[in-house]
């Protein structure tokens, strides 16, 4: 199981004061030096944390770099110039704190102007589009999507090679007091979205919610390659140091 970090949350620690520091790309650094297969940041439309340039240093560290950013033309472009290992498509909406619920991948297909069979929809979406330049130039494509049957097989209609399940409903039942009922639902709900993504051909990330209570729980699932994790491993970097927080995260994980 590989563990992504998400350094978002340092840039935004930067920004709120508007300084050179703290620096992401030394976050990444500790990361790394912490266990962590790979840094994941999210360039957003409006720049409320990560910068262009912080992308353009994280790229030269060489580490595993998986890009998120939303489908508009500005992004696609800087994805293509920069070819990190990975592009993960993600939804952005300005107003919200952090990315709420995945990809409607299927009303993007089925919203495709022109064609009455699903195939040929497929193809002619913008989704399928990109993916196909982004793969191009040989960089991996995930989608962030809900954990729903619907939006999985659009998802392999569109061409991703991966999809990452959005685990913030499974996050959100764990943090209730004496949580059970809800947490086990949401399990099977993810496992079940698991399968039928692997049934389909497609690779399997997750991410959103995880903490060092709850991410056994999804790190024991069979055919997830990777956990996306950031909150969480910096919230209890504040206390004990970021290298020493990734290290705590691969405990947990396994
Ligand atoms: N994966 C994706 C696609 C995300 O957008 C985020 C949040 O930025 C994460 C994983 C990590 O979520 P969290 O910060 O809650 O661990």
């Amino acid at each position: 199981m590989r563990l992504g970090v998400n350094i978002d949350h340092i840039a935004t620690l930067r920004q709120a004061r508007q300084e050179a520091f703290p620096d992401p790309v030394a976050a990444a650094k500790e990361v790394l030096a912490g266990g962590a297969d790979g840094i994941v940041c999210h360039l957003r439309e409006d720049r409320r944390h990560i910068q262009d340039d912080d992308v353009k240093r994280l790229k030269k560290l060489e580490a595993r770099l998986d890009f998120e950013m939303a489908l508009t033309d500005e992004m696609v472009g800087i994805a293509l110039r920069l070819k990190p290992e990975m592009v993960t498509l993600v939804p952005e909406k300005r107003q919200e704190i952090t990315t709420e619920g995945g990809l409607d991948v299927k009303s993007q297909i089925q919203n495709s102007k022109f064609k009455t069979n699903p195939k040929s929809k497929a193809l002619s979406s913008k989704l399928f589009k990109v993916i196909k330049k982004l793969k191009k130039e040989k960089i991996l494509v995930s989608l962030f999507i809900d954990p729903e049957e619907g939006q999985i097989k659009a998802a392999a209609e569109a061409g991703a090679e991966f999809i990452e399940i959005h685990t913030g409903r499974f996050a959100q039942a764990s943090y209730v007091r004496g949580r059970s009922s809800g947490v086990k639902q949401e399990l099977i709900i993810i496992k079940k979205a698991v399968q039928l993504a692997k049934d389909l051909g497609l690779r399997v990330n997750a991410g959103h919610g995880l903490d060092y209570n709850n991410v056994r729980a999804i790190a024991e699932i069979s055919g997830i390659e990777e956990l996306n994790i950031g909150y969480s491993i910096i919230a209890r970097a504040v206390f004990v140091g970021l290298k020493q927080a990734v290290k705590e995260m691969r405990r947990a994980i396994r």
